[in-house]
């Protein structure tokens, strides 16, 4: 399969920032996840360096526009590295190839009568790049700058829009795929459900020459929609190169919602009247902001990728944008949440973990990846593979789906599983008692194994720390070459191999840590009352995803084989099965008609062949001599099944 993974060219009139990393992160994480799937894969990203704004810019800096769009285009080429991001080609709006090409098309489409010239007055936002409908304007305001457009009248040139229309609806209604998630297809669908307007292309040379020269009439020059969104098959050689022969067919386009328009709209039925294929897909996500306002030069908040890696690490800043933004919806970035993520989910969670079994390797078995013994086998560990096998098949799927949250959660379940396994297998123990060293190998193993599987899933996310992981496990392939469904199996890790403990991975950051962008600093004083200490405490956030309610126990019975368990009927106020372990404190008759307090998004589990669909709450306390005693939490009046508590 071959895949190409474009992100938008982005403007140079500023400095990268917060947003340009994450779109171009996702982008390269695909592009990374790809490559592990097996395909051949083409990554690009770019500047785009025409148009009205970019001259204002290079004027405000005492610059020709040349010089302007050559320094800005470089601090865009040079901080992606810098974020482990490596595309396979950078283009340049300003490239002549691009130039060239832009325009041969808008001759060919001019020869085909699809551009004409007109006199149009409407009303342009100068932010856009483009003139915005009556119905676009808010309180006669571009709602996305925030400023009155100007009224201008003038003569163009048009792009026939209008005449592609009915083939759009019908290609977006019969390819669900193609615009993704629903809700921007939706949004697109039901702007074309009004007669669409065709497309100013053109500028006059009297207002603005620094843009591509239209072929066909030297007084214009091409509008930059027109000229930026080409730069995708420019950058793969159109018409004639071996490139766009491999790659076009497979095109997908990642855009924040800001530029949904264009690229749903404008660009399909360009492609189309260009005789050109529609590109496969197209991603639209939300918008970060910063503490929860709107990231803005004059606010004094935008977030520079530099200063994040400066403070965070490449890795955790990765791995923290992929985690916290649900792909489609807008997200807040904050210092607090990403330390939160770094110290609970990297440093607790993937780093014990990695540290922990090495350690173990290292002590118990002299550095060597010992053999299984078939005999030692237990339900456990089968349990265990196959919960990573699901583990890749759901990672898999969600991030074929641009679900990057969905599939690191898969990958995050199964850390929590191995770091519960070491408990119950508890290697230190095994390793007293000679005659257990065939469970203690078999354990390690295992732990090993899981470990080179966790190092493969991880690396599209992070490909630092999966280097430095693949390293300390004696992986010795070569780290762009391996391929999911081969290498992703179960049992690649040799017996025999050296393991070292390597380097620690994600040491805890301290919740002030110094040197956090400056930016976040300011704000976070500002916000004191609604953000919360990080040792230990959680957000509001974090505490409005556990969903409380009120239940009552409809009936409750005793579960065989268990004097702790009891399994519960409840109505909270759709009727539920919960196991909960309060036998030994309540009969199970005394309990129907109680109204109890359950956590009622849990993930069911099953425990002693019950499923258990949520979780009883109940007060713990000790006595004098240890003994435990369980109290049920229940609420202070009459109060419907099913009720919320917050
Ligand atoms: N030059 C056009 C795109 C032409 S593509 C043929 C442009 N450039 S831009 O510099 O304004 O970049 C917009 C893109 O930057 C968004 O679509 C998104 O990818 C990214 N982001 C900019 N700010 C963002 C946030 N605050 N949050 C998330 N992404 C954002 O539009």
């Amino acid at each position: 399969m071959t895949t190409y993974i474009t992100t938008p060219i982005y403007y140079v009139n500023a400095m990268p920032h917060l947003g340009h990393a994450y779109t171009t992160i996702v982008a390269d994480t695909y592009s990374r996840f790809c490559k592990l799937r097996g395909d051949d894969v083409r990554f690009q990203t770019g500047t785009d360096e025409h148009g009205e704004k970019i001259v204002q810019a290079a004027e405000a800096q005492g610059e020709s526009p040349r010089q302007y769009v050559d320094r800005i285009s470089g601090t865009f080429s040079t901080t992606w590295p810098v974020l482990s991001v490596e595309p396979d080609n950078f283009i340049r709006t300003t490239d002549p190839e691009h130039m060239q090409t832009v325009q041969d098309i808008l001759q060919r489409v001019y020869d085909q009568g699809d551009i004409y010239f007109s006199e149009y007055s409407g009303h342009y936002c100068k932010g856009c790049e483009r003139f915005l409908t009556e119905k676009e304007l808010v309180d006669g305001k571009c709602p996305d700058h925030q400023t009155t457009p100007e009224e201008i009248t003038e003569q163009n040139y048009f792009f026939r829009m209008s005449k592609y229309q009915d083939w759009l609806i019908d290609h977006i209604k019969n390819n669900p795929e193609y615009i993704t998630p629903e809700r921007y297809r939706n949004e697109v669908l039901s702007f074309l459900s009004e007669p669409l307007e065709d497309l100013c292309i053109s500028r006059p040379t009297s207002r603005l020459t620094w843009g591509i020269p239209l072929p066909f009439d030297e007084k214009f020059v091409t509008y930059v929609w027109f000229d930026a969104l080409i730069n995708y098959l420019t950058g793969i050689g159109y018409p004639d190169g071996e490139n766009f022969a491999k790659y076009w067919a497979a095109a997908e386009h990642v855009i924040a919602k800001d530029i949904l328009k264009p690229h749903a709209i404008y660009w399909p039925t360009m492609i189309q009247a260009m005789g050109v294929a529609p590109y496969k897909r197209l991603h639209v996500h939300g918008y970060w902001n910063v503490d929860e306002t709107k990231m803005s030069k004059s606010i004094g908040n935008v977030i520079r990728p530099q200063d994040l890696v400066d403070a965070y690490g490449v890795d955790t800043v990765r791995y923290f944008l992929l985690r916290e933004m649900s792909f489609g919806l807008d997200s807040s970035f904050s210092g607090e949440a990403i330390v939160a993520r770094r110290n609970s989910d990297l440093a607790n969670d993937l780093g014990n973990l990695f540290s922990r079994s090495l350690t173990m390797i290292g002590k118990y078995a002299k550095g060597i990846v010992p053999a299984v013994d078939e005999a030692e086998l237990t339900e456990e560990d089968q349990e265990l593979i196959v919960a990573v096998e699901a583990m890749i098949a759901l990672y898999s799927r969600s991030m074929a789906a641009f679900e990057f949250h969905k599939g690191l959660q898969a990958v995050w379940e199964v850390i929590g599983r191995l770091n519960r396994y070491i408990v119950t297998n508890a290697p230190w123990e095994l390793a007293s008692d000679p005659a257990k060293s065939g469970r203690l190998n078999t354990v390690l193993y295992f732990l090993a194994e899981s470990l080179r599987i966790l190092t493969l899933v991880l690396r599209p996310v992070m490909p630092d720390a999966a280097d430095k992981m693949a390293e300390a496990l004696g992986m010795d392939q070569d780290a762009g070459a391996a391929v999911l469904a081969r290498d992703g199996k179960w049992g690649g890790m040799r017996p025999g191999t050296k393991v070292n403990k390597g380097p620690q991975l994600f040491p805890r950051l301290d919740k002030k840590k110094k040197g956090q962008p400056r930016a976040q600093q300011k704000k976070t004083q500002k916000h004191k009352t609604t953000d919360v200490d990080l040792e230990g405490l959680i957000t509001f956030d974090q505490f409005g995803k556990v969903e409380l309610r009120v239940a009552e126990v409809v009936a409750a019975e005793k579960i065989t084989k268990s004097d702790k368990l009891l399994k519960l009927t409840l109505k909270a106020p759709e009727e539920r099965t919960v196991v909960a372990g309060i036998a030994k404190f309540y009969s199970p008759g005394e309990l129907v008609g109680m109204k109890v307090i359950i956590v009622a998004n849990l993930k069911p589990a099953k425990l002693m062949g019950v499923t258990s669909q949520g979780m009883v709450l109940a007060a713990k306390e000790k006595d004098s001599d240890g003994n435990e005693r369980l109290v049920l939490s229940t609420v202070s009046a009459d109060i419907a099944a099913g009720s919320r508590v917050a």
